[in-house]
């Protein structure tokens, strides 16, 4: 074997041993129950309970925005409605996420027994799983796993039925109110809110929206008790979180662990030894540069993220990746609000004009400026989440924004 070979097996073996330790705390997600044998044990349970044992367990949406998931559930209970609606959001279009696709491959039932859960709860009777269209090569088993636990809700007298809809490959479509559109048949744009779709949502009745990891959460909470979920977590964030690592990594894949960890504790499992920063929550999160690695805690108390961490090493031009992102979100802007439509393309100009030196270096602070404006002026959150990676990257990369390399 060459010394190469051999360093990168001894650095792998390395990593496994710290996944292992890390699996004996955040085993969750990915563990086979018997979900069956569970749902008759949740139905045992009053509605009420289990909303005050999902409340109690502090768990929050893992699509990226971190709502406590008992207290929406709750308004949707609360809110006035001749049919109420759960629909599972996976829609997964953020750069570098890809975890809502091995769970839906792994574990569908986990996610129908969540929706089940928060039915029983809020009294919705229809719930729908919107599916990223390019995801439609697992249409066919997610839907006889829809079957399958329809035939059982029929059994059972449990008023409840659930079937599959497809997206069709915008990334807006994975927000909310834009997913709401898209389901009723119109364009996919957000809405102004409030209202919110807890009390006007699909058909304008109450909806709960969740994502695919956080209902997968709620059926292993039933299953494993609050006790465990809560003392997964390194710290107050409750649980274990399931993340997409990709870029330049030295293992990359989904990996389920627990919340509250460092980027420099991330950083020593996943990198290749020339971790130079590490974009957090996806291209509309924030990057973390080296320096702050140490102190960064990936979690609600910290950097929040749907679960995407895309590592950069030291050949990486964070120019490129800056313009990279901007490119995205130019194409994916729904177009409806002035601030993003624009705001995207200007931006993109911007730095490319910066780097041909048509615009000075002081240029940057119009851009800012721009770019805060977006964040409060922009209809959803694809424009106003848009400072995270545009402030922290030119922040933290402005000579190699400027620099020819
Ligand atoms: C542009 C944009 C894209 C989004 N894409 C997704 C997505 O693909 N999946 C998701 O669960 N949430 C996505 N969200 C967040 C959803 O609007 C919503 O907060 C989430 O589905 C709520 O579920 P949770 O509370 O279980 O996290 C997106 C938000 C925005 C602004």
């Amino acid at each position: 074997m060459s010394q190469d070979a051999e360093k990168s097996t001894a650095k792998l073996s390395k990593v496994e041993k710290k996944l292992n330790l890390l699996k004996k705390r955040a085993h969750l997600i990915f563990r086979n129950i018997d979900c069956v044998k569970l749902f008759n044990r949740i139905l045992k349970k009053t509605p009420d309970e289990i909303l005050a044992t999902i409340t109690e367990s502090g768990l929050r949406g893992r699509g990226g925005a971190g709502f406590p998931t008992g207290m929406k559930w709750k308004a949707a209970l609360e809110a006035p409605g001749a049919v109420k609606y759960v629909i599972c959001n996976a829609d997964e279009g953020e750069p570098g996420t890809f975890k809502d696709r091995v769970i839906l491959e792994r574990q569908p039932d986990k996610i129908i027994v969540g929706m089940a859960t928060c039915a029983y709860v809020t009294k919705a009777t229809e719930g729908y799983i919107y599916m990223r269209g390019e995801y439609n090569f697992m249409s066919k088993e997610i839907k006889a796993c829809c079957e399958k636990w329809n035939d059982l809700f029929e059994k059972k007298d449990f008023p409840f039925r659930v079937s599959l809809r497809l997206g069709s490959g915008a990334y807006i479509c994975g927000e909310e109110t834009a997913l709401i559109e898209s389901m009723s048949g119109n364009r996919g744009e957000p809405r102004l809110r409030p209202p919110f779709p807890v009390s006007e949502g699909f058909n304008d009745m109450p909806t709960v929206v969740n994502n695919v990891e956080t209902l997968a959460y709620v059926t292993m909470i039933m299953d494993d008790g609050l006790d465990f979920f809560k003392s997964v977590a390194k710290d107050d964030s409750m649980g274990g979180k399931v993340f997409s690592v990709s870029g330049d990594a030295a293992i990359k894949g989904v990996f389920e662990l627990p919340l509250g960890m460092t980027v420099q504790e991330f950083v020593d499992i996943f990198g290749d030894g020339d971790t130079k920063a590490v974009q957090v929550g996806g291209f509309s999160g924030l990057c973390v540069p080296r320096k702050h690695f140490a102190t960064t805690i990936i979690g609600y108390r910290g950097v929040q993220t749907g679960g995407s961490m895309i590592l950069y090493n030291s050949t990486r031009s964070m120019y490129l990746v800056l313009k990279n992102y901007l490119e995205f979100f130019q194409e994916e802007s729904c177009g409806q609000c002035a601030p993003c439509r624009i705001g995207c393309q200007q931006l993109l100009l911007g730095i490319e004009a910066m780097r041909q030196g048509t615009r000075p270096l002081s240029h940057i602070d119009k851009l800012r400026e721009l770019v805060n404006v977006m964040g409060v002026a922009s209809k959803c959150k694809l424009g106003m989440s848009l400072a995270n990676p545009f402030n922290s990257i030119t922040e933290h990369f402005f000579e190699e924004i400027c620099s020819k390399w």
